[in-house]
């Protein structure tokens, strides 16, 4: 059950020939996925050979194998964690049932959704980031791209064999348009607003895998929990990549903003014009990306107040984060929870049934997990010696969904004049002239070992190489 068997054409755990309609239906699917990719993914790269894992077992002893591959050759597989025996539905009115094999009718519409939803997502970022690869600071980075967007692409995979062997016609229909969609086609855009936003320099790659990576994470926990067991166990597997993910972002900002406070010592200044000069990202610079990112990706979570999130959690579909960790009923009727709301010109909390926030519960949830890692941050400030602290804003800041659409909150919380916000709304989000600033600095470095000067090298390589090893050859 869990060795892969790599004679197939797709790599898998789920016994995949023994299901011959649905081998067939996703053979079919295949190349149209292999001619997305050649179209949509990492521009220039087919004849590459990349240091890569890739995923051979689900065991966690050892599920990856690392070598160069060519990306258009990387096993995209289909992988699920093992079935654990007994497992029963932990939350919601089915609550303690039988976890689902099958999808249950009832259920059919919204768990279509919630995969499809998830879904698109995955080959969404892969667009986003197609370009970054011609500025890469280095080849460590460069791979740690490459790596990130084949296992969104496998992520992809994962999702589409739900939706081929469970819900039939429609769910092969929803498939095709997952490659249909498009990251900022006007026309046909991704379903979520995030994933149209475009990731044009590696300031934002790094912001992006930290923030948007991780919401990735709590979705993906949430569904973990899920009723419906395939995924549940399609998901807690897609997390044991995505953690790498996140590293991506949190090791790379952590480095943009170590070579900033070098130079800063170096020059012994904080003016940010002589910072600029020297061609490293100013810290302020730093907190305006840090303020968009944080905000647009809470938003990711959707409506503070959502009904859909109270059908999911009562039907047993999608759960709370670490659900079965917690100490509660795990029905939640007849509870409460705060969330906010602009009133008299002040932030209020509001007292509402808990089923409908389940959203903000995620949410909240996320910004604490999502703050620990900005302070790790000032940690690498703190020990340069410097007083600048980077500071995630307040959740109110810049939302475009839910009750705090449009409200007029600065990132320390305070409710303000629409005149105001446009004020200072230079000071709080990155303005025409940083973008341009930072894409300034973007710049291909891919000699093994060597640094763009607006980033400091890693601690240490990938799986043990040194940080100069030939993670990209040429060719
Ligand atoms: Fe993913
Ligand atoms: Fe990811």
């Amino acid at each position: 059950m869990s060795s892969i068997n790599y004679s197939e054409k797709i790599p898998n755990n789920v016994n995949l020939s023994e299901d011959r309609t649905l081998q067939r239906a996703l053979e079919q699917w295949q190349p149209n996925f292999l001619s997305w990719w050649g179209d949509m993914g990492p521009e220039g790269s087919n004849n590459f050979d990349v240091y890569l894992r890739t995923a051979v077992s689900v065991d966690a002893d050892g599920w990856a194998q690392f070598g160069h591959v060519k990306m258009p050759d990387y096993r995209w597989g289909v992988f699920l964690n093992p079935k654990e025996e007994g497992r029963q539905v932990n939350f919601g009115e089915h609550k303690g049932e039988a976890a689902w094999q099958d999808v249950p009718g009832e259920h059919r519409a919204n768990l279509r959704r919630i995969i499809v939803t998830q879904g698109d997502t995955e080959p969404a970022s892969v667009e986003q980031q197609r370009h970054l690869g011609l500025t890469c600071p280095s080849q460590y980075d460069l791979r740690n791209l490459f790596q990130v967007n084949v296992e969104e692409g496998r992520h992809l995979w994962a999702m589409v064999y739900l939706l081929h062997k469970y819900f039939g016609r429609d769910g092969r229909e929803e498939a095709d348009a997952l490659l249909q969609r498009n990251s900022g086609d006007a026309d046909n855009p991704r379903i979520l607003q995030a994933f149209n936003e475009p990731t044009p320099d590696w300031l934002s790659f790094y912001m992006f895998t930290y923030f948007t990576d991780r919401d990735g994470k709590f979705q993906l926990c949430a569904l973990a929990e899920s009723g419906f067991d395939p995924l549940a166990r399609t998901t807690k597997f897609m997390l044991t990549e995505e953690a790498h993910h996140m590293f991506v972002g949190e090791s790379g900002v952590s480095r943009v903003i170590a070579r900033t406070c070098q130079v800063m010592n170096e020059l012994k200044t904080d003016d940010v014009t002589k910072i600029r000069a020297a061609g490293v990202i100013d810290l302020p610079t730093i907190q305006r990306y840090l303020n968009f990112h944080f905000s647009v990706t809470i938003d990711l979570f959707g409506a503070d107040e959502s009904s859909n999130a109270a059908i999911f959690y009562n039907s047993g579909l999608k759960g709370r984060y670490e659900e079965t960790k917690r100490g509660d009923d795990h029905r939640l009727q007849g509870q409460t929870y705060k969330v906010l709301a602009v009133q008299g010109g002040q932030l209020v909390e509001r007292e509402v049934p808990m089923l409908n926030a389940l959203n903000e519960v995620l949410r909240d949830d996320y910004i604490k997990d999502s703050i620990s890692g900005v302070n790790r941050w000032n940690k690498v400030i703190e020990k340069a010696g410097l007083p600048f602290r980077l500071q995630a804003p307040h959740k109110a800041f810049n939302r475009k969904i839910g009750t705090l659409a449009g409200a007029n909150v600065t990132p320390d919380g305070r409710v303000v004049s629409a005149a105001e916000w446009a004020s200072h709304e230079k000071a709080w989000l990155p303005t025409v002239e940083d973008r341009a600033f930072v894409a300034s600095l973007m710049g291909r470095v891919v000699e093994p070992g060597k640094f763009a000067n607006w980033i400091a090298p890693p601690v240490m390589g990938i799986n043990r190489q040194p940080v100069d090893f030939d993670y990209v050859r040429f060719n």
